[in-house]
């Protein structure tokens, strides 16, 4: 797939969301024939990739994942900072919220996901399970200092059983943020996938008192009927 643009686009000013952030108004939906072999889950999950207007986005600006734009809308309400940054990027396959932390400046940028990932330039990616201590690790080897952004858009592949799910999605927003208390330096910033109802007050609790702010947010992108929120915290004070 292209790469996008080399040049960020001008950056707006910090803002909170609105009506035009959802995508804008969308076409006449796309209804597919249902093929023989398709089941009822993934002719749904087809019709509504074809109908979200953020897949539309990310495909025609060359980004990997419509997830770009949940990080994109969340940077331009906090301000992450990632000019000279060093990030950490926890499940990053594709790649879209590297591409985002790149483009917006990022120095050096070290990513983990279960899954292969297509090589980006400037970006450094491991495959491998983040909850292996031996991953955790190398990933800071392989950045070679503290970094000074750690984000996990990690979601644990879902079962069908929503509260397996939240189980199994929360026990990672907690590893992520064991990690960012752990390694990032004096100054940093975490953001990270939380599913409402799951771990995300005890993770709030946890990272309460170690970070001159911390907030959650639903970026636009994120879609309304998803469970998922971010938990932002900015200005880690130290180890
Ligand atoms: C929503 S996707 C991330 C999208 C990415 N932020 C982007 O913009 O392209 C969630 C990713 O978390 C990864 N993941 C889930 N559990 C993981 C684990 N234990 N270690 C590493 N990655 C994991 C999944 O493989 C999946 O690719």
């Amino acid at each position: 797939m292209t790469e996008p643009p080399a040049a960020d686009p001008p950056r707006r000013r910090r803002q909170k969301w609105t009506e035009d952030d959802k995508g804008g108004a969308r076409a006449s939906p796309e209804r597919l024939r249902s093929a023989k072999t398709r089941t009822a889950s993934s002719q749904r999950w087809l019709e509504r990739q074809l109908n979200d207007p953020y897949v539309q986005r990310a495909q025609a600006a060359g980004y990997r994942s419509r997830a770009a734009y949940k990080l994109m809308e969340l940077d331009d309400r906090f301000r992450f900072g990632f000019a000279d940054a060093r990030v950490i990027d926890l499940g990053a396959a594709p790649g879209g919220w590297a591409q985002v932390a790149l483009q917006r400046g990022a120095k050096a940028l070290v990513g983990v996901d279960l899954l292969d990932i297509e090589p980006l330039a400037m970006a450094h990616f491991m495959k491998g399970d983040f909850t292996d201590p031996d991953v955790a690790i190398k990933l800071r080897a392989a950045l070679g200092a503290a970094p000074d952004i750690v984000l996990s858009d990690m979601a644990a592949n879902t079962t069908g059983h929503a509260q397996t799910d939240h189980l199994r999605t929360s026990a990672l927003l907690e590893a992520a943020a064991v990690y960012a208390l752990e390694n990032l330096a004096a100054g940093g910033r975490f953001c990270a996938k939380a599913f409402l109802g799951g771990a995300e007050k005890d993770v709030l609790a946890m990272l309460k008192g170690r970070f001159e702010v911390i907030r959650h947010a639903k970026p636009p992108a994120s879609r309304k009927e998803s469970p998922e929120i971010y938990l932002v915290a900015l200005g880690f004070r130290g180890r």
